[in-house]
């Protein structure tokens, strides 16, 4: 984002001067504040509010460059310009060397006033943009890094890093949210591509026909809807990385076509007669099994060997628990920032609780628990009550406690119910219980069911309770 309409705040003494320079200046669109003495300047700046400030350096209890200096500590930001009496260019040219943009001598020509201000302005855009970039930078470098202290992710850190400087294909394998996205984005970050085209693509996302138009492109005319040409993903990435997210579940036809570009290293879009040569990097990533796939006839052996040249197995998260405390810092000070509050950690019952958790769904559930658990909370703990009732039962329950309401439902639909009003009727029965459960406390029963209170008084209303 970068300002168009900036907020300039001029200061002198002489009114006629800012009546003058005020006109002239909302011509152009500026959003203008004058105020008459440097103390009042003082009172008026605040961090953020003011893009450019001109400031007259003749006044009575403070000279500009002061008041320059003053301003600066509320607002580091704000662009300065100097206004000085005619032949006092000495000065100026202090000031500017103190910090200042650009200076104009009174009495001054209005287009070169204008044209000091207008650069001051882009001046202010450039380094608002700057510095917008370096924090956005900095924001996902902090999000995207890899924690892990155990074993299992020194392993893999030091893989990344052996890795990263070649082209070799590398196959990253674990299962679902264990982090594979993060091991491939951390590769390409630390290879001679970084600075290239990083382009991704979720084999399962997409339907197979959708997944060939994507990865290959195609001409004008390959088939009915292709009303212009399109270049595929593996184009796009030339001289830079492609990750093949969800290989596994990449059709056996498409299969054979990747093969063909890693062999060849050129691509042909459907409906092209043409091969076109492609320098890309390939990374792919599965939490299937590809032996397995390939005993069933659904994988090609051939490009399993193609892109297994290297193969970075990420553990599930149950097997490397040395990772769940500094996983959990990292979340919770994400978490922090997005909900803003101070969390300043999990109480010794919640974390015990944690420790003990199988983590079906890896490092992504534990991110949404704490995540949810942020958006909750009262106090500054994450306490047992943050935590969702699958985690604060014991596991063994929780398997058949399922299996129950599974079976439940089917048994009554086999009976003649329909799917809708047996749903109805338990989502009825969870209510109930956790009505029970919190003493009838709505709001403490909207809480535990993640639900508004509004919407839990509309479902009572509807079930009657
Ligand atoms: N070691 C880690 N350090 C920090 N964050 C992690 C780590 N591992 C996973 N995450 C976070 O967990 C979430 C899931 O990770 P990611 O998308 O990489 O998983 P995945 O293995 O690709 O899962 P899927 O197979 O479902 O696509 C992301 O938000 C990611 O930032
Ligand atoms: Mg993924």
């Amino acid at each position: 984002m970068t300002f168009k309409n900036h907020n300039i705040l001029i200061v002198d003494d002489e009114k006629a001067i800012l009546f003058s320079l005020k006109a002239a200046l909302a011509k152009e669109g500026y959003r203008i504040k004058t105020c008459d003495t440097p103390e009042e300047a003082l009172k008026t700046v605040e961090p953020g509010v003011f893009q450019v400030i001109i400031s007259d350096y003749n006044m009575p209890g403070m000279n500009g460059m002061e008041l320059m200096e003053k301003i600066r500590q509320i607002d580091k930001e704000a662009v300065f310009i100097l206004m000085t009496a005619y032949g006092s260019e000495k000065l100026a040219i202090e000031a500017v060397k103190a910090g200042a943009y650009d200076y104009f001598s009174k009495p001054f020509d209005i287009d070169e006033m204008r044209l000091i201000v207008a650069k001051a302005c882009e001046r202010f855009n450039l380094a608002y943009e700057k510095k917008n970039l370096q924090e956005r930078l900095q924001k996902e470098q902090e999000e995207n890094r890899l924690i892990g202290v155990s074993e299992q992710m020194e392993r893999v850190k030091n893989m990344i890093s052996t890795v990263a400087k070649s082209d070799i294909t590398v196959l990253i394998q674990g299962e679902s949210g264990t982090g594979k996205e993060l091991v491939a984005d951390a590769i390409q970050r630390q290879s001679l591509r970084a600075s290239g085209p990083y382009v991704a693509l979720n084999c399962a996302a997409l339907p197979e026909n959708l997944i060939e138009s994507e990865l290959f492109g195609y001409e004008k005319g390959a088939f009915t809807g292709a009303n212009t040409t399109k270049r595929g993903k593996f184009e796009l990435a030339n001289r830079g990385t492609i990750l093949l997210d969800e290989i596994g579940d990449m059709a056996l036809a498409t299969q054979a076509k990747v093969l063909r570009v890693i062999q060849e290293k050129e691509v042909e879009r459907l409906g092209g007669s043409k091969p076109i040569k492609v320098d890309v990097r390939i990374l792919a990533a599965t939490h299937k099994n590809l032996k397995q796939l390939i005993e069933q006839g659904l994988f090609r052996e051939d490009l399993f060997y193609r892109i297994n040249v290297v193969n970075i197995p990420v553990a599930p998260l149950r097997e490397r628990k040395a990772d769940l405390k500094p996983l959990i810092e990292h979340f919770i000070a994400i978490a922090s920032k997005k909900t803003n509050k101070n969390i300043k950690g999990v109480s010794e019952k919640a974390m015990e609780i944690l420790e003990n958790y199988d983590w079906p769904g890896n490092v992504r559930q534990l991110q949404n628990i704490i995540e949810g658990a942020a958006v909750f909370m009262k106090d500054d703990i994450i306490e047992v009550s943050n935590l969702p009732p699958e985690l604060r039962k014991p596991q063994g329950e929780e398997e058949t406690g399922e299996r129950n309401a599974c079976s439940e439902i089917i048994e009554r639909i086999k009976g003649g119910e329909a799917l809708d009003a047996v749903l109805s009727d338990l989502e009825k029965q969870v209510i109930e219980a956790a009505l029970k459960a919190n003493d009838s406390n709505q709001s403490k029963t909207a809480e535990m069911l993640g639900i508004k209170r509004g919407t839990l008084q509309y479902k009572m209303k509807n079930h009657n309770l």
